[in-house]
């Protein structure tokens, strides 16, 4: 925890009040070490890991994996190292520092940026990416990254959140605001497009929507991520902001999230058996004669 605080703390020393009100939700996340999930929480990722079963010791890969939620929840229930990566130091101290402490020796975390990431060519068997690639500036340039590092046979596994509906454009610049990058109106086709290529198919692929949460609820969970023990050693009026900043990011998402949805998709390079098929499925209404 100490080199965590340390860098939550440096961090925080040269921030204001009046500094904390304006930064962005990535920043807040990592100076207070909010739990970052991927949409549905650890339900995705679990489902995730069963749906791509990756194999024992071959590598796994979360990019922007923040506080680390994600990373370590793969990595306990997987034989097999897996990696973090993201660009923010401070979300990399208490993610590494989240592992030690439940005594979770099977992740590292990286510091690096997605859209040029310091690994070989072909090394992981199963690459997964929430709710990052919308942050970075070159969507196609970072989904080209995450198919490189990806080995022969491997798993993307992409989460991404998309809008079902138009969303007023205050509310669009609100967000837009709040994450400090351009967020496009985008559905779901075009995440789809965006990780489609050349020999590679869409093998898993599964909608959901967002509940919208209550005022009370929202303060709650406020309360629950800022009562944390390096964040006692700082300045109450800093604090203060922090939990203001929070509140202000949650209603504002729960608001965006109502226009929204987001899907579990797996995509795979070299398919053995890509399968178009003739005689068509769909889950059954009845099964009685
Ligand atoms: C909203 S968080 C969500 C990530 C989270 N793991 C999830 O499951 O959805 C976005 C994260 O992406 C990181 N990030 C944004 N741009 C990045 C980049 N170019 N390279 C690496 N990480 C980046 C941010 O630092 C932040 O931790």
């Amino acid at each position: 925890m100490v080199t965590a605080t340390i860098a939550a703390a440096e961090a925080l020393d040269g921030l204001s009040v009046a500094d904390i009100a304006k930064l962005d939700f990535s920043r807040v996340v990592g100076l207070t070490n909010e739990p970052n999930m991927p949409s549905g929480g650890g339900e995705t990722v679990r489902r995730v890991l069963q749906l791509a079963h990756p194999r024992p010791g071959r590598p796994v890969l979360e990019v922007g994996s923040n506080t680390g939620y994600t990373s370590i929840e793969m990595a306990s229930w997987l034989d097999a190292p897996v990696t973090g990566l993201d660009y923010n130091p401070v979300s990399n101290a208490f993610a590494t520092h989240k592992a030690q402490r439940t005594g979770i020796d099977n992740v590292t975390f990286v510091l690096g940026d997605g859209q040029g990431m310091p690994f070989e060519d072909n090394t992981f068997d199963l690459v997964f990416c929430s709710n990052v690639t919308s942050f970075m500036a070159d969507h196609a340039k970072a989904i080209d990254e995450y198919y490189r590092v990806l080995a022969p046979l491997g798993v993307l596994a992409a989460v991404p959140i998309y809008y079902r509906s138009a969303p007023p454009e205050p509310l669009r610049s609100a967000v837009e605001e709040a994450i400090a990058a351009p967020l496009k109106v985008t559905d779901k086709d075009y995440w789809v497009d965006m990780f489609s290529r050349e020999g590679v198919s869409l093998v898993e692929d599964e909608p959901y929507e967002y509940v919208r949460q209550s005022g009370e609820r929202i303060a709650e969970y406020v309360e629950t991520v800022t009562r944390q023990p390096h964040l006692e050693l700082q300045p109450a009026e800093k604090v203060a902001a922090l939990r203001e900043r929070l509140a202000h990011f949650y209603e504002l998402f729960d608001e965006n999230l109502s226009y929204c949805g987001y899907s579990i998709m797996l995509f795979r390079p070299g398919h053995p058996n890509p399968e178009p098929v003739l005689h068509a499925t769909r889950p059954a209404r009845t099964t009685s004669l």
